[in-house]
């Protein structure tokens, strides 16, 4: 039941000095970080990414909005840790995600000015899906030296 997430705080969150504060929620909720790095994502890598949405309308907007700067990637672990960090995440618009959320509570923006505007959605980060999807995306980011094992107090307090 322990599971690993790739969660990638996209350029928006980045360039908006938003990454302690997010990783401060991922932390205070007791998840490990057991990778993290910065990459300036290129076409291929959001083409890889985004594989299940690249023949999509919204594709171009998403992959200029991906490959804009650098984005923060990490792996994060815990107690069936994917629809967790899926609920801290939100719904996948920010008009729709729910406050408390991520994406609820640092934006705003909605399909419908994204698709006006033909720019991708704002929506500061992404988070793996599923089980499945996460260890795909976990080996299309990181490398297993990237990954580290080690302990934590949440270790010690929560899982034994
Ligand atoms: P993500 O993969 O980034 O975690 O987001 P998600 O699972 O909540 O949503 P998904 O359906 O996988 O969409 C991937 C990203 O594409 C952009 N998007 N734009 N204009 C649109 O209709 C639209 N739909 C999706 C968003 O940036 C979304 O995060
Ligand atoms: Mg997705």
């Amino acid at each position: 039941m322990i599971e690993r997430s790739l969660v990638l705080l996209k350029p928006g969150a980045v360039q908006r000095s938003l990454m302690g504060r997010v990783i401060s929620r991922f932390e205070d909720a007791g998840l490990k970080i057991v990778g993290s790095k910065m990459v300036w994502a290129d076409k291929e890598l959001s083409k890889k990414h985004y594989a299940e949405h690249v023949e999509k309308g919204f594709y171009p907007g998403l992959e200029d909005m991906i490959t804009q700067g650098p984005v923060l990637a990490m792996v994060l672990e815990g107690i069936e840790a994917v629809a967790l960090i899926r609920k801290m995440v939100g719904a996948t618009e920010p008009k729709s995600a729910a406050p408390g959320t991520i994406r609820g509570d640092f934006a705003h923006t909605s399909y419908g000015w994204a698709d006006q505007k033909k720019i991708g959605v704002k929506n500061l980060i992404h988070a793996s899906a599923t089980v499945e999807e996460a260890k795909t995306e976990v080996a299309l980011w990181f490398t297993d030296a990237e990954l580290h094992t080690y302990r934590t107090v949440h270790d010690l307090h929560i899982l034994e």
